[in-house]
């Protein structure tokens, strides 16, 4: 790529350089692209830390598998189970807030910013943001592995803090009653539902500012997006405490914490933070 990429990495300790508050306080139809990091500083443990009891002999992504669903349904479900009452249990956290209140800050000024997220809980929404796209799909809701009908499954009855001490089954589909209960995720090896990716791409297609915030930019296709904007010259930021598979595409890289960076790169643009 010809693309001449300049790149600046800062600490958060320091103030957030001018150039970054003016392409934030400027930009009129932005995409925000989220990762398991931005759900981090709520308590949802992301995909690439240690995993503790039950799984502690898996990676998360040994897990989130349809080859280790089959293998051993009921370590695969329990796994999402107990993440789905760990989200449940847990609120958004400032980063989750501050871009909820760029969202509605931008569709005031006749703007929008596109929420597309690679998480499956609803963190977002409980925010108050309008989710444009669920690249991953969602944790809350169930279908059969089979027939992919819907399935209704009850909220786990406990609250997530603790690891289950026992694997459970997953649900037999009553529609088919052969295929069992998943999580409506997508998992490796997967398509992502269209509808969701292409939408995403329309949105990045559009927009004038793409922002990462806490994604290891190593999964594809998500990962990929941003390219899209770097294509059209469309400036791109990155908020994440670690280098990543896209910082070398970026022209920010912002070192810290999404809920941390986001509140002050919003209040250094002007954007208010906390009209509901
Ligand atoms: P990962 O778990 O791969 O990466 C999390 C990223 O968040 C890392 O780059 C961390 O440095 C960063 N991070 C950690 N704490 C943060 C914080 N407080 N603020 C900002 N960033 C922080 O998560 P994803 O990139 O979302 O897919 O992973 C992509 C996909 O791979 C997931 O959707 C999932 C996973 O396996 C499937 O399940 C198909």
């Amino acid at each position: 790529m010809d693309t001449v990429v300049s790149m600046r990495e800062l600490s958060v300790t320091e103030s957030v350089p001018e150039d970054v508050v003016t392409l934030v306080r400027e930009a009129r139809q932005v995409v925000a692209l989220s990762g398991a990091g931005m759900s981090a500083e709520s308590g949802v443990p992301t995909f690439r830390e240690v995993q503790r009891g039950l799984w502690e002999r898996f990676s998360a992504e040994e897990l989130a598998t349809p080859d280790a669903f089959e293998a051993d349904p009921a370590l695969v479900w329990t796994w999402y189970r107990w993440r789905q009452a760990l989200i449940a249990a847990v609120e958004p956290n400032p980063g989750h807030r501050a871009l909820a209140a760029w969202q509605r800050h931008l569709a005031d000024q006749g703007g929008w910013l596109a929420a597309v997220t690679q998480n499956v809980d609803d963190l977002h929404e409980r925010a108050g943001t309008d989710v444009l796209a669920h690249l991953h799909g969602s944790i809350t809701t169930h279908r059969c592995a089979d027939c992919q009908e819907p399935v209704e499954v009850p909220a786990p009855a406990y609250d997530g803090f603790t690891v289950p001490p026992e694997p459970e089954q997953p649900p037999r589909c009553p529609a088919c009653q052969e295929g069992l209960a998943r999580p409506d995720v997508v998992w490796f090896s997967e398509m992502l539902p269209a509808e969701a990716f292409d939408a995403a791409t329309a949105a990045i297609r559009a927009s004038d500012l793409v922002i990462v915030v806490g994604t290891s930019g190593i999964v594809q296709p998500a990962a990929s997006l941003p390219l899209l904007g770097l294509e059209r010259g469309v400036p791109l930021i990155e908020i994440n405490p670690e280098e990543t598979g896209l910082t070398e595409v970026m022209d920010f890289a912002i070192r810290g914490r999404s809920g941390e960076v986001l509140p002050r790169l919003l209040a250094a643009a002007g954007i208010p933070l906390d009209r509901r």
